[in-house]
């Protein structure tokens, strides 16, 4: 059965969260798109899956020092977030932009999912399971990032998700951006609310013909 992982990672419920919103609209044109699909839904705001408990599961188990002793409920907690992973046929994230960088929720998530030797190759020939694999990141930005605008270069979430989802993961990364969120509840912002509004709906077209095309 062809399985979608929806990621929240958005510190707002879903009736604020425009991540949520996007996250959304996909989820529910990939399951229209083919018999049988399913949608696994994992909210890291209200299930959080705290950091990893030691260094070492960063490592598959070939690549531990021999005397390293990670605990059981260490190990398994660790592999219960990769595994959830390696069951998806596809990914959706949302990903908002927070100081600059991913959510902390999303990097615990990522910190262990990165695992050379398992997800990642490490110098070998060790097969990549998610190679190949979409990943659409949904990413919202409360302000505009615009070629040349002030916040232009200052979102150090996408490059760090492209780098350990795409070149470490070798998953098929799409990217969808929706900036000036803040316009909607931040009345200093309010006279970008037309330019919002007009990439959302361009932005859940776009996530729609995605989600088709998977
Ligand atoms: C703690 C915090 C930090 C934020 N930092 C940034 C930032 O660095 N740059 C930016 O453009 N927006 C920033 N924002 C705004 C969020 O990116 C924006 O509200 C976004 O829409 C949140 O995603 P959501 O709508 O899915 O909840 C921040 C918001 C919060 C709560």
């Amino acid at each position: 059965m062809p399985t979608l992982l929806r990621l929240d990672s958005s510190y707002g419920d879903d009736a604020t969260s425009v991540s949520r919103a996007l996250t959304s609209a996909f989820t529910r044109a990939w399951l229209v798109g083919g018999p049988d699909r399913a949608a696994v839904e994992h909210d890291l705001r209200t299930d959080p899956v705290p950091p990893p408990g030691h260094g070492a599961l960063h490592w598959a188990g070939t690549l531990r020092a021999p005397d390293v002793v990670v605990p059981a409920d260490v190990e398994s907690a660790h592999t219960r977030v990769l595994d959830e992973l390696l069951a998806a046929d596809a990914l959706v994230i949302g990903a908002p932009l927070y100081n600059y960088g991913l959510s902390a929720t999303l990097k615990a998530w990522l910190d262990h999912v990165h695992v050379p030797g398992v997800t990642a190759p490490f110098g070998g020939d060790e097969p990549r399971p998610l190679r190949g694999r979409p990943a659409v990141v949904v990413t919202t930005r409360g302000t505009a990032h615009d070629d040349d605008s002030e916040a232009d270069g200052r979102d150090h979430a996408l490059p760090v998700l492209r780098l350990i989802l795409g070149d470490a993961l070798g998953m098929g990364v799409r990217v969808v951006t929706v900036d000036r969120t803040l316009s909607v509840t931040v009345p200093a912002f309010a006279d970008e609310r037309e330019r919002f509004e007009q990439r959302f709906a361009a932005a859940t077209a776009e996530l729609e013909e995605l989600a088709a095309g998977i």
